[in-house]
C-alpha cells in the first residue's frame, strides 16, 4: 500500500464518523510514535475492559501480552518503513484474559514524509481460532480414519506372535510335560517374543493416541529427524502396500525446530500419503526425504523436503492443491484438506510449504520451518 499522506488537520471529526466508529466491530485505534494512544473506539472498552479515559492515557504496550512485545515492536518499525502491516498477535484485557486478534496497521506521514502516526484495525480472532483449530483436529481425525486400518494390519503381526507362542507354551503344558523338563532356551525365546510383540503393539498404540490428542499442545523443541521417522512408522503400511521405495538421508540430532510434534508430524505423514497415491500406477516408486539449510530473509530455515516419481502436478494445478476441498482423488480416498491444513500447521510455525513439478516425473514438497535457536 502506497504510504497515505494526509495532513493532521484534514482529519474529519464529524460526530458521523464518532458514531459509526463506536459501533464497528473491530477495535479501531491510532497510536503516535512513541506508542501512545491517541484515539480508541468503544468496541476497545468492551474487549478490554478499560474505560475509554483510561485507553487515552496507555500506551500501546499495556495493553500487548508479554510475550508478543519483542515482535509488536519489531512490527511497529516495518510498519513505520513500509507503511502497512498485517499480523496475528495477542492482546490483554485489564482483567488478565488473552485475546488472540488480527491486527491490520497503516502509518500516516506528513508532506514530509514524516511519520505521524498509525492508524490499526484489531479483529477478535477467538472464533476463527476455535474453527481453525477444529479443522485441523478433524483433518487429523480423517488421517487417523485412513491410518486405523494400516495400523490395525501392523498390530496384526505382532499379535501373530504373541498368539503362536502362547499355544506353544499351553501345548508344551498340556503334553504334560512340567516346564522344568522344557529346555529352557524354548521358554525364554517364547518369552522373550511374545514380550517384543508386546512392545510394538504398545508402541503403534501410543502412538496412534499421541497423533489424534487434540489442541492445546505446547510448542517444544523438535527433532525433524524423529518427525520423518514417526510419519514413516504411521505411514508404514501404505507405502508397503504401494510398494514404494523409501529413501531418508535424515541423521538424528541435527535439525532443531520450535514446534508441535503431532502436527508437524500431521504434515509429513499427508506429505508421504499423497506420495504414495501419486506413485501407486507408476513403474518407479520412489520417495526421497531430506532436509537441507536454507537462508530466506535472513532467517536460517531447515528446508524437509518429500520427492516422489509420481505423474506430477499439472501446472495449472499447483496452486489449487493448498485449497481446502481440492481433490483428484476418488470419493473416500481423499477430502482434499491434506494440503490446506498442512500449510496452516506450518504457517503457525512461522515456517512455508512449497511445492515443485514435473509432469510425468515427480513432485517435490519441501517444508521450511525456522531452525531453533535462530
Ligand atoms: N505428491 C503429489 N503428486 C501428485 N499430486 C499430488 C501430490 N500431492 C498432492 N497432490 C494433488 O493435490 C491434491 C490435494 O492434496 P491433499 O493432500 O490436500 O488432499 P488429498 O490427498 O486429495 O485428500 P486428504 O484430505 O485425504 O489429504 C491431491 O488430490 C492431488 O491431486
Ligand atoms: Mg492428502
Amino acid at each position: 500500500m502506497p504510504q497515505m499522506r494526509i495532513n493532521r488537520t484534514d482529519i474529519p471529526d464529524a460526530d458521523i464518523f464518532e458514531i459509526l466508529l463506536d459501533n464497528f466491530p473491530d477495535i479501531i485505534q491510532s497510536v503516535d510514535d512513541g506508542g501512545n494512544i491517541v484515539f480508541i473506539n468503544a468496541k476497545a472498552e468492551k474487549l478490554l475492559g478499560y474505560t475509554r479515559d483510561e485507553l487515552l492515557g496507555m500506551n500501546i504496550r499495556q495493553i500487548y501480552a508479554e510475550e508478543v512485545l519483542e515482535a509488536l515492536e519489531a512490527g511497529f518499525s516495518d510498519l513505520k518503513r513500509t507503511g502497512d502491516y498485517t499480523v496475528e498477535s495477542l492482546i490483554k484485557a485489564k482483567d488478565g484474559t488473552r485475546i488472540p486478534v488480527e491486527i491490520r496497521s497503516f502509518g500516516i506521514y506528513d508532506d514530509n514524509g514524516r511519520f505521524l502516526r498509525t492508524f490499526s484495525i484489531l479483529r477478535d480472532i477467538r472464533v476463527i481460532k476455535e474453527l481453525r483449530d477444529g479443522l485441523v483436529h478433524a483433518g487429523r481425525l480423517a488421517a487417523i480414519g485412513e491410518l486405523a486400518s494400516g495400523v490395525a494390519h501392523d498390530i496384526n503381526n505382532p499379535l501373530t506372535v504373541v498368539l503362536l507362542s502362547n499355544e506353544m507354551l499351553t501345548r508344551s503344558l498340556q503334553a504334560g510335560k512340567p516346564p522344568a523338563e522344557l529346555p529352557v532356551e524354548k521358554l525364554q525365546g517364547w518369552s522373550r517374543d511374545i514380550g517384543k510383540a508386546c512392545k510394538s503393539i504398545q508402541k503403534l498404540a501410543d502412538h496412534l493416541r499421541g497423533f489424534s490428542r487434540g489442541m492445546a499442545e505446547k510448542m517444544e523443541a523438535v527433532d525433524l529427524h524423529d518427525t520423518v521417522a514417526d510419519a514413516l512408522f504411521m505411514t508404514n503400511n501404505k507405502v508397503m502396500a504401494a510398494r514404494v521405495t523409501v529413501e531418508s538421508a535424515v541423521r538424528k540430532g541435527r535439525h532443531y525446530v520450535t514446534g508441535c510434534p503431532n502436527r508437524l508430524e500431521q504434515v509429513l505423514v499427508n506429505l508421504v500419503g499423497n506420495a504414495c497415491d501419486a506413485m501407486a500406477d507408476r513403474e518407479r516408486r520412489d520417495l526421497k526425504i531430506a532436509i537441507e539449510p536454507e537462508v530466506r530473509d535472513g532467517t536460517a530455515y531447515w528446508r524437509c523436503d518429500v520427492s516422489d516419481t509420481g505423474g506430477g502436478i499439472p501446472p495449472e494445478h499447483l496452486d489449487d492443491v493448498f485449497q481446502s476441498f481440492f481433490t483428484t482423488k476418488e470419493k473416500g480416498k481423499g477430502t482434499g484438506l491434506g494440503l490446506s491444513i498442512s500449510r496452516g500447521i506450518v504457517g503457525e510455525h512461522k515456517g512455508m510449504i512449497e511445492v515443485r513439478s514435473a509432469v510425468g516425473q515427480g513432485t517435490t514438497f519441501s517444508v521450511l520451518l525456522p531452525q531453533a535457536g535462530a
